[in-house]
This record gives C-alpha cells, structure tokens and sequence, in this order.
C-alpha cells in the first residue's frame, strides 16, 4: 500500500468537514488521547509571549486553548470547514472576553489573516486532512510574523499499522477504506521537516512519539466514527450504517482475552521558526 501520504483515499467522497459536522459535540471526549498530544506541544513552545495565534483546522480549538491558559493570547483567528466544531471552539472562547477572536468557516488553503500576522500558528491533528498539505503548510508560513512559531501535531508514520493489518485480515473492501484512510493519513518527520525548510522555517524540533493505547474496542470504534465517517459518504444511510457496524465488530473480534483492544500510535511533532 502507498505510503505517500498526498494520496487521497481511493473510492470514497473523501470531505473530511463532514465526519467532524456529526461529531462536534461528542468529539472532545471521544479523541481525549489527542487532546493529551495538544497539551504535549503547547508545553514544548519556546518561553515567549504568543498573542496573535492562528489555528488552522482549528475544531472545537482545545490547542489554542492550552495555549490561552498559558497566557498572553490576545488574538484568535480560527479557521475549520466545520461550522459545528467552530460553534464549540466559540463556547470555550466565550470565558475569555478579553480575547478577540475571529473564527472562520474556511479551508487551510485560504485563512484570510494579513501576511505576518501571527506569533503561534498551530494545526493539531488537522494538517492530514488537509488535500493539498504543502500548499497548507505554505499558507501558514505566509501568516507568521518574522521569528514566529509554527507547532503542528499530526499521525506519524506507520501510526496504526497492526489496525490496518486488521482491518485488512477482513477482507471486506468497504472496511478496507478505513485501512486507506489511515496510510494515507501518515505524516513521516522526514517529510514534514523537509516541507517546513522548502518554506523558509528553520525546524527547532521535530520528533516522533510512540505510543502503546489499552482501550475498550467500542472507544476506538467510536473515535472512528467521529473522525472518518466521510469515508463512506457514497453510500446510502443504511449501507453506512452498516458498515460503522461491521468495524465495530472487527475491533470487538480483535481484542484480547481481558477484552481490551491493544494497539499502537505513533505522532509526529514539529516546532519551526520563521526567520527573524
Ligand atoms: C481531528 S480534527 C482536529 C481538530 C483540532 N485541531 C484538534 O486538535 O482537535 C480535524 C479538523 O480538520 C478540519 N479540516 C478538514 N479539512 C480541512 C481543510 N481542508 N482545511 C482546514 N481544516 C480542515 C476538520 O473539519 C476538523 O475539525
């Protein structure tokens, strides 16, 4: 399977905004282990001051708002294709009325902020959505100030193999979308360090963190039906629900004796700097 990770999913209508739409409001709770990553690489910035922050694929914002209760943060611009998950965002920023926040039904290929505007841009388990990451990763060195900082999370490489192995074992090619999705959703530290120098940033630190997670299978199942029900758009209701189904049962089938489903994930990091 290709590991090139601009690859598209082949087979599915592949709009990310949409699984995101549906799960808003549970979504927090449902990927609490990303919200853990977020938390990591907001306490890796360097000790400065960020008070112009743009998040792109922002969600319900919960890295900005690691990053607000750091201090210092007197400008948000949000920017999500998903007007639910900005509705959340909104909610938490409403505790905060000494921020001026700009939240934006939009993509990462257009984020609306002046050239150098920004001390912290951050995209957190976003940037693998994202159809066409270079230009992504473009727009956000456009949007930072001379010696701002770019943080970025996403899926590292090989991040869920023994799923996909899995998932595979099924045999069943619409199960085998989510086999797809999640190759193609890798983000390698090579690559990602490569891209951030052909902007112009000077990587600070880039690094992978390996995971072991020990979860009912029932979270994980739903943690995908939170984050990749766009795979099945195609299909009638039904026929997805259906499918949402049988990934239920292959991750029931596959947990161990205790009845917990073991698997591995792995992240990639990257804090970068544009030149002063
Ligand atoms: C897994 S969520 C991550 C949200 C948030 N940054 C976090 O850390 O929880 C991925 C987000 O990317 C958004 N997204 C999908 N395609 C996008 C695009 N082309 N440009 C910007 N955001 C996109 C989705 O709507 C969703 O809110």
């Amino acid at each position: 399977m290709s590991t090139d990770p601009t690859d598209a999913v082949p087979g599915a209508v592949n709009d990310p905004a949409e699984s995101f739409d549906r799960s808003a409001r549970a979504y927090e709770q449902l990927v609490a282990l990303n919200r853990a990553g977020s938390d990591r690489l907001v306490r890796a910035l360097p000790d400065e001051r960020f008070a112009r922050v743009l998040d792109v694929g922002c969600g319900t914002g919960f890295a900005t708002m690691r990053a607000v209760e750091r201090g210092g943060v007197t400008e948000v611009v949000g920017v999500d294709p998903s007007p639910p998950m900005l509705e959340v965002f909104a909610e938490h920023l409403a505790g905060h009325p000494e921020i001026t926040a700009d939240l934006r039904p939009a993509t990462a290929d257009d984020t609306g902020v002046p050239d150098r505007w920004a001390d912290l841009v951050i995209c957190t388990m976003a940037l693998h959505w994202m159809p066409d990451r270079p230009a992504a990763i473009r727009e956000m060195a456009r949007a930072l100030r001379p010696g701002g900082v770019l943080a970025i999370l996403a899926p590292g490489e090989r991040h869920d193999r023994p799923t996909v192995d899995i998932i595979e074992d099924t045999g069943d090619p619409l199960v085998i979308r989510l086999a797809q999705s999640i190759v193609s959703n890798e983000i390698p530290v090579t690559w990602l360090t490569d891209q951030l120098r052909d902007v112009g940033l000077t990587p600070l630190d880039v690094w992978a963190e390996t995971r072991m997670r020990v979860v009912s299978p029932d979270a994980v199942a739903d943690r995908m039906d939170a984050v990749a029900t766009h795979l099945w758009a195609d299909l009638p209701a039904e026929e997805q629900a259906d499918v949402l189904r049988r990934v239920r049962a292959t991750f029931r089938e596959a947990a161990g004796p205790d009845g917990l489903y073991r698997y591995q994930f792995v992240k990639t990091f990257a804090i970068a700097r544009a030149p002063a």
